[in-house]
């Protein structure tokens, strides 16, 4: 590894791919971070050499610099209070119901907002910190999105790329925003900004006119300094291979009928795998599966459901509500359908290893994928890639994921009968259907992976149209 000073790429996330976790007993214990930011860009930086400046998770003290598996990591330290009011607070209570259309009340503090600047700051310095002279700064997410202005101003001589995991959203939502401005001029210092489609880009675009009266011509947005700055759509994915190779693995294979035989060799499984977030649809997924088995359309225990819904920024209100009503519903699916021994709904709210979710995918005939709002949904890509020809996923409208997988069967999940139907016409089609579609959607994610949004993206950020003033 170079030393700490001379890096020619850098990964600034709010996240490091590990989370410190300190026990009881004072034990430390890296444990891998949830969300599929980590998933993307712990597949992108194993094969190259960078830094990853990111916080690991627990409030207090940053540890040193630390090599894991092969990435050079650099933790942000993180006060009780920064965490409460620059994570949960603007980055979680304020910006992610604002990028996900207000499905919850979106609260401002302007504590929480001066917070977020300060942490912002901390984190750009620590990227300039180990940012080689004319070195790409490759900077993720809402939560850093003044980091770009403040990284260029402490050094210009770095090429500044940023991209968004989820929406931007549309102009008349982001105006909501208290000092909604400065976010726009910090995101502007950057030299390339790549979002998840075409849509979110023009919202950008379409805010920077209307907000800062900026110049807006095609994709490039000129800034109040005269820079041109580029915002455009590139989608972000998976490692389609290594996924498919797991997949296919025989200890897979066998882990996936056992998880059947398990369920009581049910005729039917279908699978949701979330983050336990409100934006997932997970409500409207339970209320569609239980409406279908008290009609009798379904029936328990040769129809089930599994639920994975991953543990998710548990302090915030709007979390616990929904765990609240999430796990009310599969007490009263179960409660008023499931006979002894075997649950219609087997939810599980806990993380998995890989191979594990691998075998969840494999094992499931219909998957179901129905958020409200989703930038992308990498789970969408990881099932179309694990399972063979003979599945079937059911897709929201309101995800980055259904303009490229063409083959799912579209849904809005507002409409529950709308989904009902639509998830019987996905377990009911006929096999040929399946393959064809399974087939055109697995060929999508196999050439539009990973390896090839980075290139997309690197390749963007190095041809982007300002050049950086070299000191
Ligand atoms: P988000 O980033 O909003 O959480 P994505 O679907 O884009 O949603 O990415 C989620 C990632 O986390 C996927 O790679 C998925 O396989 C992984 N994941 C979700 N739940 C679990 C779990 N319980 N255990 C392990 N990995 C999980
Ligand atoms: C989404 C966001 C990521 C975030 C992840 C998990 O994927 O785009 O930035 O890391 O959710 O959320 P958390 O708050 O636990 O980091």
């Amino acid at each position: 590894m170079p030393d700490r000073t001379s890096f020619d790429l850098v990964i600034v996330a709010n996240r490091l791919p590990v989370d410190r976790v300190t026990g009881p007993d004072g034990r430390v214990e890296l444990r891998r971070s949830p969300g599929g930011l980590v998933t993307a860009m712990e597949s992108v930086m194993r094969g190259r050499e960078g830094a990853w400046v990111g916080w690991a998770g627990e409030a207090g003290e940053a540890s040193d610099p630390f090599v894991e598996d092969d990435m050079y990591l650099v933790p942000v330290p993180l006060s009780a209070d920064e965490v409460a009011d620059y994570y949960e607070g603007y980055s979680n209570a304020s910006l992610w119901p604002i990028y996900h259309d207000v499905i919850v009340q979106p609260v401002f503090k302007r504590r929480w907002r001066s917070a977020y600047e300060k942490v912002n700051r901390r984190f750009a310095e620590a990227a300039a910190d180990c940012a080689a002279r004319g070195a790409t700064v490759w900077v993720h997410d809402y939560q850093l999105q003044l980091a770009p202005h403040i990284l260029r101003e402490l050094r210009p001589d770095l090429r500044i790329g940023w991209f968004n995991h989820i929406p931007f959203p549309p102009v008349e939502l982001f105006m909501q925003l208290p000092r909604r401005e400065e976010l726009l001029r910090g995101l502007l210092g950057a030299d390339f900004l790549g979002f998840q489609r075409r849509t979110d880009a023009e919202n950008f675009r379409s805010a920077c006119r209307r907000l800062l009266g900026a110049t807006v011509k095609g994709e490039i947005v000129t800034t109040e300094d005269g820079r041109a700055v580029r915002a455009a759509a590139v989608p972000i994915s998976i490692d389609a291979d290594g996924l498919q190779q797991l997949a296919r693995s025989e200890p897979v294979q066998e882990r996936a009928r056992e998880i059947r035989h398990e369920l009581g060799d049910p005729d039917l499984v279908l699978l949701g795998v979330d983050r336990l977030d409100y934006t997932k649809g997970i409500r409207h997924r339970l209320k569609a599966f239980g409406e279908l088995l008290s009609e009798g359309t379904l029936t328990a225990p040769g129809d089930v459901l599994i639920q994975v819904a991953t543990p998710s920024r548990e302090r915030l209100e709007a979390y616990q509500t929904l765990r609240g009503q999430v796990e009310r519903t599969v007490g009263q699916i179960n409660g008023d359908y499931a006979p002894i021994g075997t649950p219609a709904v087997s939810y599980l709210h806990r993380s998995f290893p890989r191979e594990e979710m691998a075998a969840l995918f494999v094992a499931a005939d219909v998957m179901l994928v129905t958020p409200l709002r989703d930038g992308m949904n990498l789970v969408a890509k990881e099932y179309v890639t694990c399972h063979g020809d003979d599945g079937a996923l059911v897709l929201s409208e309101f995800t980055g994921a259904a303009v490229e997988l063409q083959g799912a069967y579209r849904c809005n999940p507002h409409d529950i009968d709308a989904l009902k139907t639509t998830i019987m016409e996905a377990a009911r089609s006929p096999l040929d259907e399946r393959r064809r579609r399974m087939r055109s959607m697995r060929r999508q994610v196999a050439s539009h992976d990973v390896a090839r949004w980075a290139q997309d993206f690197l390749d963007d950020l190095a041809a982007a149209p300002d050049k950086p003033e070299r000191r």
